[in-house]
């Protein structure tokens, strides 16, 4: 079984998808969530589901070097093999994601290469997109840029504000994550 350690930043559903999905034949199983803050609501989530949490609160270490040396900590002490972030809202540096070579994935909310960065579905209905989505990547030294393992696609419709869309891209993202997540564990564990 791989052990998987999922970051967040806040609500977790994303999170919660991919440890529901993590049981059976999975080659996967979650070892740790880790919160860049308290607040997160997907904390209380995931201990309700048996999965130890921790909380590496940014605010806490004089700069990023520090605080990913304390993430990298927790995360070797969960035995982690695979880090998925999920809705973590922090930026890592090429350091830090150096570590994870080929071992890091994040969901982000558009198709990209489109719309990079914050605030995608806005960017997306004032780009008069037609179609929006969801892409699972590799995580490389450059923000939302590595290779892409999937794509979930969704119609941008008429009226669609960001909120509307957000929340039909989010339920797309809800099927791909462990589906993406599935495919990559078996690709790593050679089955
Ligand atoms: C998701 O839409 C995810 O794609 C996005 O944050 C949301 C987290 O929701 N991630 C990013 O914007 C990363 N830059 P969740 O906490 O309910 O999974």
């Amino acid at each position: 079984m791989i052990r998987v350690a999922i970051l967040i930043s806040g609500g977790g559903s994303n999170m919660v998808r991919l440890v529901e999905d993590m049981a059976g034949d999975h080659p996967g199983r979650p070892c740790v969530v880790v919160s860049n803050t308290a607040a997160a609501g997907g904390l209380a989530k995931a201990a309700a589901m048996g999965v130890p949490t921790v909380v590496v609160d940014h605010r806490a270490y004089p700069d990023r070097a520090a605080f990913e040396a304390a993430m990298q900590a927790e995360l070797r002490r969960a035995g982690a093999e695979v880090v998925c972030l999920a809705g973590f809202m922090r930026v890592l540096t090429p350091d830090f994601v150096a570590l994870w070579e080929g071992r890091m994935i994040n969901i982000h909310p558009s198709l990209l290469p489109r719309h990079k960065g914050l605030h995608t579905h806005q960017r997306a209905l004032d780009a008069g997109d037609t179609e929006a989505g969801a892409s699972v990547h590799l995580v490389t030294a450059t923000l939302d840029d590595g290779p892409v393992l999937g794509q979930a696609r969704v119609p941008v419709l008429p009226g669609d504000t960001a909120d509307t869309l957000g929340a039909r891209v989010l339920a797309a993202e809800h099927r791909l994550y462990p589906a993406v997540l599935r495919q990559f564990l078996r690709e790593l564990s050679g089955v």
